[in-house]
């Protein structure tokens, strides 16, 4: 009989209670998964079956609407679980995990797992016969934290897992909006032949948050905002707004394309790291940590990408902790118009904006200039009024999904289309790693700026040198 297995490592950690099982629940209250779907969960923990069910129903208290979460939908989600407690860097634990989960030949993984575990969890599932053909493999961040340590991460994932049935999550491509800048590139014509350095001044990027440690201070002071979140999310959002329209929207077709853009970002060194990049560190970081460091909280980027499209068009991009809101959006200037007709009396002619914005609210938006209401005896009133395509508004009756329900959809469906290429990966670390260096050769060094601001003055000045600014 075929039967479909999930096998989740890593399922009592946080990101299982507050995404994962959430978005497993959320498919399967609307008919989504197979219906013969077994879930097995393994973690450390010395949990039995009814234990694990116990902490999922939590998880899904706190993370599901009452209204969603019928006794029939969580005793049916519930009843797919079973659990295996293991510690996976003990290989002789994986034969009761291969027992649990049976013969299957449709089988997902996936490894949300601290990256010291990923080899030893990866040989334990070949030496259990559980890295059988056709099983996948997804993997959550970080791998790696360079580009040799992410090399060795994907050598060994290798070894078990052909690319094609690798799925590496950059949970941005689950977000609707992501997706959407794709719709909105590709299936209207109006936007296409202007994107371009005809067409455009800059593009800028802000992913901006007003959370600090969270608890993750270990994890995160070894990293910094640079490779928490620019290496992945900001270049990932970066390949999707400057690629070529992909031959077809399938996983070779549309990773080629990203892989481009990538391969043509301009490198960062010793030489350019001073003029086109900011690092900061909100006050209060080291009390929090625990200890004095230097590690970046906030940095901001100004990036080209050589090739015909894009030349001299700037990205700007910007990331932190602690700033003044949350608030993830991508930013495209357009060129202002080449000469007004209107004299100086109709105010500024501003230029044309797309903001297509990913948080706290989808949304997307385009400026447009317009005439005031008046009788204007004295020459015409211009104001920038938006066009908004509210996606809450327009898809009002379609519930908004977590970003993890379609990645783990489509990873149960074997669809790598939204996942991470590995080329990708080393491509956004090679970029990376030089900006690291460039910045140990000339001594850069965090500058402090307030919880609740947008980062350092510096940050300002990146853009003010261009005389252009941030849309906050
Ligand atoms: C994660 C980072 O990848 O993304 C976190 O490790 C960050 O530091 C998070 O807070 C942001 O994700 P989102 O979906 O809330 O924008």
């Amino acid at each position: 009989m075929h039967v479909a297995a999930l096998l989740m490592f890593g399922a009592t950690g946080d990101l299982s209670r507050r995404m994962l099982l959430p978005s497993l629940f959320g498919l399967d209250a609307d008919g989504l998964l197979p219906a013969d779907l077994r879930i097995v969960a393994t973690a450390r923990s010395k949990l039995d079956d009814a234990g694990f069910r116990e902490m999922a129903g939590e998880a899904l208290e706190s993370a599901i609407d009452a209204e969603r979460r019928t006794p029939a939908a969580v005793a049916q989600f519930l009843a797919r679980l079973s659990y295996v407690p293991l510690d996976a860097s003990q290989p002789q634990g994986f034969d009761a995990l291969k027992a649990a989960v049976g013969d299957t030949p449709d089988l997902s993984i996936f490894l949300s797992t601290a990256p010291s575990l990923f080899e030893p969890t990866i040989a334990g599932l070949q030496a259990s016969g559980l890295a059988g053909d056709g099983t996948r493999l997804a993997l959550e961040k970080p791998l790696g934290h360079d580009l040799a340590s992410s090399a060795a991460i994907n050598d060994a994932v290798r070894a078990a897992f052909p690319e094609a049935r690798t799925f590496r999550i950059d949970h941005y491509l689950g977000k609707e909006t992501v997706q959407n800048l794709l719709a909105l590139r590709f299936a209207n014509l109006l936007f296409e032949p202007l994107w371009n350095q005809d067409g455009i001044d800059h593009v800028q990027i802000t992913v901006s948050e007003t959370v600090g440690l969270e608890g993750r201070g270990d994890y995160y002071d070894g990293m910094g905002a640079l490779r928490d979140m620019v290496q992945n999310h900001i270049l990932q959002l970066v390949a999707l707004v400057a690629m070529e329209p992909p031959a077809r929207f399938d996983a070779t077709s549309v990773r080629d394309e990203k892989v481009k853009v990538l391969r043509s970002l301009r490198p960062i060194g010793a030489v350019e790291v001073e003029a086109c990049s900011v690092v900061g560190q909100y006050a209060g970081y080291a009390d929090e940590l625990g200890r004095a460091s230097v590690t970046e909280t906030f940095v901001a980027l100004k990036l080209h990408i050589d090739n015909w499209r894009w030349k001299d068009v700037p990205f700007y991009l910007r990331t932190g902790k602690h700033l003044t809101a949350r608030q993830s959006e991508i930013t495209v200037e357009f060129k202002p118009v080449p000469h007004s007709i209107f004299g100086d009396r109709s105010g500024p002619l501003c230029a044309n904006r797309l903001v297509i914005r990913l948080q706290p609210h989808e949304n997307i938006r385009l400026t447009m200039m317009a005439k005031q209401p008046g009788l204007d005896r004295d020459g015409l009133k211009l104001r920038e009024v938006p066009l908004d395509i509210g996606l809450a508004n327009a898809f009002a009756d379609t519930r908004r999904r977590i970003a993890y329900e379609r990645l783990l959809l489509d990873l149960i469906e074997g669809d790598p289309t939204l996942f991470v290429r590995r080329d990708e990966v080393e491509a956004q670390w090679a970029w990376i790693d030089r900006i690291r260096a460039g910045w140990a050769a000339t001594g850069m060094a965090p500058r402090p700026y307030a919880p609740g601001s947008w980062g350092p003055d510096a940050a300002k000045a990146l853009m003010a040198r261009d005389g252009r600014e941030w849309h906050d």
